[in-house]
């Protein structure tokens, strides 16, 4: 299976190809796009086995939450993306930023959560540098995951 993971900042690219290439992967394709822009362009419908989106940025401040990548439009591009039978697992540290999730992602007619609320921490999830800030500050983390119907 491949993985392509989506990253804008270049900094961020330059460091995730120095990792891949010391772990030697030769199964990962970085794409340097924005991550919505890209799941449209790049995949057809159903073409996706599992999405991930660990820790997406907050945009704490109420006038930027229409940068927030979750949002209505998003789940109906996730939707159409995933596979019957796929998985978009999701991650954060932020109370309102979960809770926006579960109100756009719950209700979707083609998403289902199997949790039937908040996931458990998916063992495989690799714990990064801002999940430990959050826990560090006292923030609980907060792990969705649908099943594309
Ligand atoms: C808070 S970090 C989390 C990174 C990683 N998922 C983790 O858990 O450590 C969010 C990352 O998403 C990138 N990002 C933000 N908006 C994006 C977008 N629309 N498309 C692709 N990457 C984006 C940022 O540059 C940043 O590197």
């Amino acid at each position: 299976m491949t993985s392509w993971p989506f990253e804008v900042f270049e900094p961020a690219v330059a460091s995730t190809l120095s990792r891949i290439a010391r772990a030697e992967l030769s199964n990962v394709r970085v794409v340097v796009a924005n991550g919505a822009e890209g799941l449209a362009v790049l995949f057809g419908p159903g073409a996706i086995d599992e999405l991930w989106m660990f820790f997406p940025d907050p945009w704490h401040k109420a006038r930027h939450h229409k940068r927030r990548l979750v949002g209505p439009a998003f789940a109906d591009l996730v939707a159409d993306r995933l596979a019957p039978g796929g998985v978009w697992r999701l991650a954060t540290d932020w109370a309102d930023y979960a809770l926006w999730m579960r109100q756009v992602l719950d209700p979707h007619p083609l998403l289902q959560n199997p949790a039937a609320g908040w996931a458990p921490r998916w063992p495989e999830r690799v714990a990064t540098k801002y999940e430990r800030r959050g826990l560090h500050a006292g923030r609980p983390i907060y792990d969705l995951t649908y099943r594309r119907l």
